[in-house]
């Protein structure tokens, strides 16, 4: 049986909804109380077992790969105290995660971003997170859902969740038959359509599992929606091969992509951390 074992985190974008913050930092690093969104993502993906992660950074994310890195200065500066503690998250990361970098030159949209990553996947199916999307349940992650679905499909599955018929055009939004308790035969997907043209309210959240042939596929995708080459689109031609489940998870959403988002996903996580 083909297992996940890779996590490509697509991170390159500007966040120019975050600026001036976001002028220097990347906007993966924005903390959500004190751990960069960026590290839930990874914490979700060893959460489903995943361990080689890899990121498609850009200009100015040299932040993220320190990060993820022994700091030796600080480490010796608060080695015996108690803010030893403090680090034992990233550490532990570290010790049981592999990362590997590649840099996406052009911003030539999402599926570009993931077509860049192909060399650090290679020909094995993987996931990716949008760190941008901050997800919390009460069990298993997100990721780890979905790579349990994975084992039983053997195809492509993306997240999805119901939004507000009016919010469509912030999505890609998917059409199709319900297969079982949550999980839809993905028939027909379309990116970010204005309300009247959306096929339904399920809206892709940023989580996938996608099979390897989806680099070939992404190669042969022309610049769709505001003239990038899209993901959703890429993998509407799978779909109409019936090869992709959308999955309507159990869990909390929060688009850290906005400010709205951003503050509700800090105040939730503060409070879940201080009752
Ligand atoms: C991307 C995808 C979109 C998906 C969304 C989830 O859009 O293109 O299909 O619904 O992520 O967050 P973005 O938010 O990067 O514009």
């Amino acid at each position: 049986m083909t297992v996940v074992k890779k996590c490509l985190f697509p991170a390159a974008g500007y966040g120019t909804r975050f600026l001036p913050a976001t002028k220097a930092m990347p906007k993966e690093m924005l903390p959500i109380v004190t751990k960069p969104l960026i590290q839930y993502g990874v914490e979700e993906a060893m959460d489903a077992g995943i361990t080689q992660i890899g990121v498609v950074t850009g200009r100015g994310k040299r932040a993220i790969e320190d990060h993820f890195d022994i700091s030796y200065e600080l480490e010796h500066q608060i080695a015996g105290s108690d803010k030893e503690e403090l680090l034992s998250s990233t550490r532990d990361i570290m010790e049981r995660c592999t990362f590997s970098y590649t840099r996406q030159v052009e911003m030539k949209g999402l599926g570009h971003a993931i077509l860049v990553g192909e060399t650090l996947i290679g020909r094995e199916p993987f996931a990716v997170v949008l760190a941008d999307d901050y997800c919390v349940t009460e069990g298993d992650g997100v990721l780890a859902q979905m790579v349990k679905l994975y084992e039983k499909y053997q195809c492509s599955i993306v997240a999805v969740q119901e939004v507000p018929k009016d919010e469509t055009y912030l999505y890609g939004v998917i059409e199709g038959d319900l297969e079982a308790d949550n999980i839809y035969r993905v028939r027909n997907m379309v990116e970010k359509p204005a309300p009247e043209d959306a096929p339904s309210n399920l809206a892709i959240i940023g989580r996938y599992i996608l099979s390897p042939d989806i680099f070939d596929v992404i190669r042969s995708t022309p610049p769709g929606k505001n003239g990038e080459i899209q993901i959703t689109d890429a993998l509407q031609l799978q779909a109409q091969q019936g090869r992709v489940i959308g999955y309507q998870f159990a869990g909390r959403r929060f688009d850290c992509g906005s400010i709205d988002g951003f503050i509700d996903a800090t105040n939730y996580t503060y409070k879940a951390q201080t009752k």
